[in-house]
């Protein structure tokens, strides 16, 4: 296991990569309760079946590259693993416990696989560490876990009474704690109505204030509670649990799960080789419109209007592989409740810079 701190000559934010050799295995402590060494404690990978068919003409040419940015569980990287006998495959988390599972999930892929402990908001560096700076696809799956919304004590879910920490990089300091202790009024409202797109962000911000005067909020049970109280009945008889939003919010701000994903589309886009594919499965809108964004800018045409003939300086790098987003099937959400919510976008490049 080789690690990098990161730091010199990497700009102001410090930045953590660990890269771990294909068969070694981190000492994590606790984590995920797994039913068996390899096994998927019943987790399925969304949209599959469709990732395999968007990414699959990408792996055809000779010693492929793929990114799994968002390992996980690795389901879709050991899907892809299986798919393609020639692919080594580049497994990326910020949750220790989701390397420490994949390890020994894609042990059977072991001479074919690079797993790193870092945010996908570093890819860049990343791929320059790893020594593989073009690539032929990317996948990213973003967004929590099941390990990590099931565990009690990771305190990302309201249904259970847990510490607030929600952090999915267990190393950082920055916890649900400190935000809901520590933000002011405004900064809150901000995050719940942004992040949460909560509109009774300011009576929940209040309440947090006034409450956390009284004592500090640290579980996850009393959280639930104050934004219970701080919405209006009538609105709590509607539309599921009230403290999702808030949760969601706070998540968000906590793994500034946006400003990676800002960092983390252009570095994918500018690694993918010619004919290279990226896939994106988002699970909120915010995500969904960041991908949109970063796609769109890349597949237009930026010709100025009126010239004879298009300039090719300003052609699209790549094209579109969907129109608009696609959704999971009815079927599969049956079976998996979350997929529900999945969004997915994918594009191809088709010319390269001189
Ligand atoms: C939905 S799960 C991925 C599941 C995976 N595709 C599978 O099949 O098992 C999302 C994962 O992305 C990780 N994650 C979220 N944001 C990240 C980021 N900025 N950088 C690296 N990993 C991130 C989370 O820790 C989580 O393990």
């Amino acid at each position: 296991m080789g690690t990098w701190p990161g730091g010199a000559g990497w700009g102001p934010r410090k930045k953590r990569i660990d890269l771990y050799a294909s068969s070694a295995s981190k000492d994590a402590k606790g984590g995920l309760e797994m039913q068996d060494d390899v096994g998927t404690g019943g987790h399925v990978p969304v949209m599959l079946g469709r990732v395999l068919e968007l990414l699959g003409p990408a792996l055809t040419g000779p010693d492929p590259v793929v990114v799994d940015a968002n390992l996980g569980l690795g389901g879709h990287s050991a899907a892809l693993l299986a798919a393609h006998p020639s692919l080594h495959l580049i497994g990326i988390d910020r949750d220790p416990f989701a390397i420490e599972h994949s390890t020994r999930r894609l042990s059977p892929y072991a001479d074919r696989i690079t797993l790193v402990h870092a945010s996908s908001g570093d890819l860049r560096e990343v791929l320059e560490q790893v020594g593989r700076p073009v690539v032929n696809g990317v996948l990213f799956d973003l967004g929590v876990s099941s390990p990590q919304l099931d565990e009690a004590g990771r305190g990302f879910a309201y249904s259970y009474d847990a510490p607030l920490d929600m952090r999915m990089d267990t190393e950082q300091e920055l916890t649900a704690e400190t935000v809901v202790n520590t933000y002011s009024a405004a900064e809150l409202t901000r995050i719940l109505r942004v992040y949460g797109e909560e509109r009774f962000a300011p009576r929940v911000a209040a309440l947090i204030i006034k409450e956390r005067a009284k004592e500090a909020i640290t579980s996850t049970k009393r959280l639930a509670d104050i934004v219970r109280d701080a919405i209006p009945a009538a609105t709590r008889r509607t539309g599921g649990n009230p403290a999702k939003r808030t949760f969601q919010a706070l998540r968000i701000e906590v793994n500034a799960e946006l400003s990676a994903l800002e960092a983390a589309l252009p570095a994918a886009l500018d690694a993918l080789a010619l004919g290279g594919r990226v896939v994106v499965l988002s699970y909120h809108s915010l995500e969904d419109r960041l991908t949109k964004q970063a796609l769109t800018a890349r597949t237009r045409d930026t010709s100025p209007p009126g010239l004879p003939v298009p300039l090719e300086a300003h052609q699209p790098r790549f094209r579109l592989l969907t129109r608009g987003a696609e959704l999971p099937s009815e079927e599969e959400v049956a079976r998996n409740p979350r997929a529900t919510s999945a969004r997915l976008r994918a594009a191809e490049r088709i010319r390269v810079d001189d």
